[in-house]
């Protein structure tokens, strides 16, 4: 017998503050124009206090739970992405269990940057085949505004908060051809100092801002993404016409454009939520997936490309039958 992991739903959860280019143009030297010609994006959310990782983690959460039609008593595992935890420790996916009500199971964070989401679904998909779990949430949850420099324009209008999440359940893969086919991982520390935050608690004083070389990071975004999805494609003798929908990491719209024509795909089968969102980072990938799964968009059988790319640099990708 042979386990698959089945997204069997999944949820997302978004702060209640949403902030317009105009809004951020009051305190911060840019312009509505400037911000959507370059990256696509017209508004994001920003958390209030109590909309910490955990938070915002545990709605979305719920609602993967409540799409899936399943408990927290379901729930084996919690894994969370996310580069803006609560604390140090416990844990932010721990704290998630907690507020969940969950008595057993065991659970982690996982740093990979805006790549987090696809690395926590590659660890989660392993530990379902491997038999180790038969319920996992895998949670993508941050909270950018914390760690963004007000000062530097050119990072601080790219970024928005939430949180995704999918709940994952075992297959024996007997009676059905749904699963997360296979992920590819990939990340390349030389390429570290293009993005990255210039602090750490770990660090006396230096909470830490994010760092970003746009041009640079735009640059190794299409090809190393390009690889991926074709990586993934290989393993599975698939082609890119057979893909029926991409969920593509939320950075810039000109990015996942660019990836769209490389695909050969229509626009309309391409799922976008940067120009609502912004870049959510680890939070991007599931909060458009569970958008479009809620909506109708995304149905069962459908051929769902995942990709994402981030600080490290890392990035990888997902097959997925719906
Ligand atoms: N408002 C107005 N003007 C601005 C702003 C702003 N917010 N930010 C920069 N500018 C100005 C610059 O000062 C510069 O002016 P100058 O020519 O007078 O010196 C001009 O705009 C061009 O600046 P660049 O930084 O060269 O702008 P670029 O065209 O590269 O666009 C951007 C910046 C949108 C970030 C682009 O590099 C990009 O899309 N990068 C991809 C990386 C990305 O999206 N990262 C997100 C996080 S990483 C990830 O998730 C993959």
């Amino acid at each position: 017998m042979s386990l698959r992991s089945i997204i069997a739903g999944a949820g997302g959860y978004l702060p209640e503050r949403v902030v317009t280019n105009d809004e951020l143009a009051r305190t911060v030297d840019t312009s509505d124009d400037w911000i959507r010609e370059r990256t696509g994006i017209r508004q994001r959310h920003f958390a209030g206090p109590h909309e910490t990782a955990a938070f915002m983690g545990t709605a979305a959460a719920r609602a993967a739970l409540t799409h899936a039609k399943a408990e927290p008593s379901d729930v084996d595992a919690v894994i969370l992405a996310t580069s803006t935890p609560d604390q140090a420790f416990p844990a932010t996916a721990i704290r998630v269990m907690a507020a969940l009500g969950m008595q057993r199971g065991f659970g982690f964070d996982l740093a990979a940057a805006c790549a987090g989401f696809i690395y926590a679904l590659s660890v989660a998909d392993g530990m379902i085949r491997a038999g180790q779990a038969k319920g996992v949430l895998v949670i993508g949850s941050e909270v950018y505004s914390r760690i963004l420099n007000w000062q530097d324009r050119g990072t601080c209008v790219l970024f928005g908060d939430g949180a995704g999440a999918v709940f994952l359940r075992a297959s024996d893969g007997s009676d059905t051809d749904q699963g997360i086919l296979s992920t590819h991982l990939h990340a390349q520390g030389s390429l570290g100092d293009i993005l990255y935050v210039d602090g750490a608690v770990g660090q006396r004083d230096r909470p830490g801002h994010l760092v970003m070389n746009g041009r640079e990071v735009f640059r190794h975004a299409v090809t190393r993404l390009a690889e991926a999805v074709d990586e993934a494609l290989n393993a599975n003798g698939l082609a890119r016409r057979d893909i029926d929908w991409l969920v593509p990491h939320q950075a810039n719209r000109r990015i996942i454009d660019g990836m769209g024509r490389k695909l050969g795909l229509a626009a309309d089968r391409v799922v976008i939520t940067v120009d609502r969102h912004a870049n959510t980072s680890a939070a991007s990938v599931p909060l458009a997936l569970s958008e479009a799964c809620q909506d109708g968009r995304i149905k069962r059988g459908d051929l769902v490309l995942l990709e994402a790319l981030g600080g490290g640099l890392a990035w990888g990708s997902a097959l997925v039958r719906m």
